[in-house]
């Protein structure tokens, strides 16, 4: 069977990465988390006291990440599992403003668009549709109501024993919901030829569902 390219785009917290690792099990494709790598840098910067403002420090900081995904989708920097730092508030509070810098776009969109070469991959982030495969053969655009969206991320922290409340994470997502989409470098929109889902009043098999009957009609 033929290997296509699906992208999955949409604001925060609105059950992206949840929906694309199903769907690439599904199909035994690869899943590839772009907010993840983001992410990674950012804990990097923080780690080394890096601040966006002192571009020179980030460009050189960039030629030091290497960010890999272990098989089991951990997010590897520099060979260290971070999959669980790169989740705590201290890196969403920051991490929307590193991905606005367009040196980090431009280092990342690189690295994707290399992982991808061999198709059979479903990546979820702001810009995979738009930007990192514009030719990509399945794009959804998933969106689910602000409240759920806070309230499913701040049960999934509870979950995790990580502290924060639900006005703090509500902040966040609003936070970098404006930021992700008011940006100047590839801002978050939805493609033009991408498929809505809105997953407000879905669970997590009914939206698997829709996505695996629309990645059959793209030829998956
Ligand atoms: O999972 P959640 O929706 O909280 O966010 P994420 O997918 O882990 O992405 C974290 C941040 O990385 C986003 O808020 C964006 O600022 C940035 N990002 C991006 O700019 N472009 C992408 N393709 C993916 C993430
Ligand atoms: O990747 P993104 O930030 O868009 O969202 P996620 O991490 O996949 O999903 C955020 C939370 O919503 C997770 O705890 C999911 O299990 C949950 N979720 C849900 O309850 N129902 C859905 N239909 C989709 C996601």
């Amino acid at each position: 069977m033929k290997k296509i390219i699906i992208a999955i785009d949409g604001y925060s917290s609105c059950g992206k990465s949840t929906l694309a690792k199903s769907l690439a099990s599904h199909l035994g494709y690869t899943y590839i988390d772009s907010g993840a790598m983001y992410r990674a840098v950012t804990l990097f910067l923080l780690e080394h006291s890096i601040k966006v403002e002192d571009q020179d420090r980030v460009q050189t900081a960039l030629k030091d990440i290497n960010i890999r995904f272990a098989d089991n989708n951990h997010t590897l920097l520099n060979g260290r599992d971070v999959e669980s730092e790169i989740r705590q508030m201290s890196v969403s509070n920051y991490v929307s403003e590193v991905a606005a810098v367009p040196e980090v776009r431009r280092a990342m969109v690189s690295q994707q668009q290399q992982m991808g070469e061999e198709r059979g991959i479903v990546m979820d982030g702001r810009d995979i549709g738009t930007v990192v495969f514009p030719k990509a053969e399945l794009k959804i655009f998933l969106t689910a109501d602000p409240e759920i969206r806070a309230r499913r991320r701040y049960d999934e922290l509870a979950q995790k024993g990580q502290e924060a409340t639900l006005e703090a994470v509500k902040a966040n997502l609003t936070h970098r919901d404006h930021i992700d989409s008011t940006r100047e470098d590839s801002p978050l929109r939805q493609a033009a030829d991408a498929v809505i889902i809105d997953n407000t009043l879905l669970n997590r098999e009914e939206q698997l569902d829709r996505a695996i009957f629309l990645a059959r009609q793209a030829g998956a």
